[in-house]
């Protein structure tokens, strides 16, 4: 049975005009007036940055933009042209008037520059050309990254310049440190953005207003009410040829490090005093600096790597076929840890995060269980099942599973949902952090001392998965999973995880 919760503005009561937006680094608000892609003939660019950009744009959110793309490739202006063309055609298709024009000029003046970003002296040639200020964005692999970064000096970056760069950011807590120090040599903390695009997802941002702007859920949110946390991130992608980069990380590296551990941040912070970058990432920092994988971790984490399979009709070949992969790394492409948070709130707690590719179904959601409650009533029949709430992440929804009696015997307890769809937002998750990017505001970016920190907590782990420590499982591709795996089945063990069926339309 399904409940349905209506949505509805109230005009009465503690009305909050908006704000303006939180002022960017002290002394330096200047909006960005040209960005630089480096690594603009990659799959990122084509695939997430500028169709996020270009509804960005095509909003008419940000005027006046100077777009360079630079790579290593020999790319002739057509080539450029098609696929700035290809990317934008869909925010053009959907664009206000104005957003219309601005996103037409950007197609027809942005350029291309082939360029050795590690070559000396050729990274800080490009940037003085550009309208300054400038936003350099790395789209590139993190080692690629700290060198070019190490062929620049701080007199190359004029005044209001601001570092991007994409995840992952370093390998280790070690590299992270590395690249951190190297940055940070250049340009303050807050003029350096580290990209986690889940901190642009409308769904996780909602997380924010749903505990901070409601009084019912904080008496409740912590270790006396709540049994366990579950962030799981199940994709019914494969690999999509993306070998060169997933086969040196696996699913770890790749959502959990970053992505699934800011999703738990988020829902176990304290309240912040304001929404800014300092405040929020103060407060994302102190869950994470108290997170830690406890040992032994054959109890706490779990890897398995895909077989052959299909998903939806189509053929997964086994993941050690698939073009690229060196059977040799021992790759994961499904990972699971427990996370203990050494707090009051939480101490007892576990927080599950999961994630794997070639899953039969997508499953992209924080699930919170509270506990029983502590008397039933005696008289009652049927099954008292604990509260879940569940916050989706695609299809954006909130759920409250409560038990009630009725109907039919009224004494009979029985399960409702209590569901609202959440909006979506006017942006894709790139796009938001993109615009904070631009707006010279760090709030949506990963702090310094938080990228390192988020590795120090997988770290462990990594090695021990890589000294054997932890079995490697299987499971087809198209499956739930592993079958020893009590999140392989959802509703069996109580977990209750909801699969919502495979979707059409490919990820992001
Ligand atoms: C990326 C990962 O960061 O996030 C991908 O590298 C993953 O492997 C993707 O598919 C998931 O995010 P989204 O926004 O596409 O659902």
């Amino acid at each position: 049975m399904l409940g349905t919760v209506t949505t509805q503005t109230s005009d009465q009561q503690h009305v909050r005009q908006p704000q303006p937006a939180p002022s960017a680094a002290p002394g330096n608000p200047q909006p960005v007036r040209s960005l630089l892609i480096l690594g603009a003939s990659g799959d990122l660019t084509g695939r997430l940055l500028f169709p996020g950009l270009a509804r960005l744009i095509a909003t008419g959110r940000h005027e006046g933009l100077t777009i360079v793309g630079a790579g290593h490739e020999d790319w002739s202006a057509e080539q450029w042209s098609e696929r700035v063309h290809d990317a934008t055609a869909a925010a053009l298709a959907e664009s206000t008037p104005e957003g219309r024009a601005e996103l037409e000029r950007i197609r027809q003046e942005s350029r291309y520059v082939q360029l050795d970003v590690t070559a000396p002296g050729a990274l800080a040639g490009i940037i003085a050309e550009l309208p300054a200020p400038a936003a350099v964005y790395f789209a590139l692999p993190p080692q690629i990254a700290q060198k070019a970064c190490e062929t620049l000096n701080p007199h190359d970056l004029p005044e209001g310049t601001r570092l991007a760069l994409e995840k992952p950011f370093g390998s280790s807590a070690a590299s992270a440190a590395a690249l951190n120090e190297t940055l940070r040599a250049l340009l303050p903390e807050q003029q350096i953005h580290r990209v986690d695009h889940f901190l642009g997802k409308g769904t996780v941002l909602n997380i924010l207003g749903l505990r901070f702007a409601n009084n019912f859920l904080e008496p409740v949110w912590n270790r006396d009410h709540i049994e366990k946390v579950e962030i799981f991130f199940d994709e019914d992608l494969a690999l999509e040829g993306r070998a060169g980069y997933y086969d040196r990380a696996g699913a770890l590296r790749d959502m959990i490090q970053s992505h699934l551990l800011h999703v738990m941040a988020i829902l176990a912070m304290d309240a912040p005093a304001r929404l800014d970058e300092r405040d929020l990432r103060d407060a994302i920092s102190s869950v994470l600096r108290a997170a830690r994988v406890e040992k032994p971790f054959d109890a706490t984490t779990r890897r398995a790597r895909y077989a052959a399979g299909s998903i939806a009709g189509r053929s997964i070949p086994d993941y050690t076929a698939e073009e690229g992969v060196d059977a040799t790394r021992g790759t994961e492409t499904l990972a699971e840890i427990t996370v203990t948070l050494a707090s009051w709130r939480w101490a007892g707690v576990p927080f599950i995060l999961r994630s794997g590719k070639a899953l039969g179904m997508r499953r992209k959601e924080a699930i919170v269980t509270f506990k029983p409650v502590p008397h039933l009533p005696e008289g009652f029949t049927g099954v008292d099942e604990p509260n879940r709430l569940r916050i989706g992440f695609g299809p954006d929804v909130l759920q409250l599973d409560v038990d009630i009696n009725g109907p039919g015997d009224v004494m009979t307890l029985n399960r409702v949902t209590l569901d609202a769809d959440l909006s979506e937002t006017d942006l894709l998750p790139y796009g938001e952090v993109l615009e904070g990017i631009l707006n010279a505001d760090p709030l949506l970016s990963v702090r310094g001392d938080t990228a390192e920190n988020c590795w120090s907590i997988v770290d462990p782990v990594l090695a021990a998965w890589a000294a054997d420590e932890v079995p490697m499982d299987t499971y087809p591709a198209g499956s739930a999973g592993p079958s020893g795996w009590a999140t392989s089945a959802p509703g069996e063990d109580g977990a209750g995880g909801r699969l919502s069926g495979p979707e059409t339309a490919g990820d992001a």
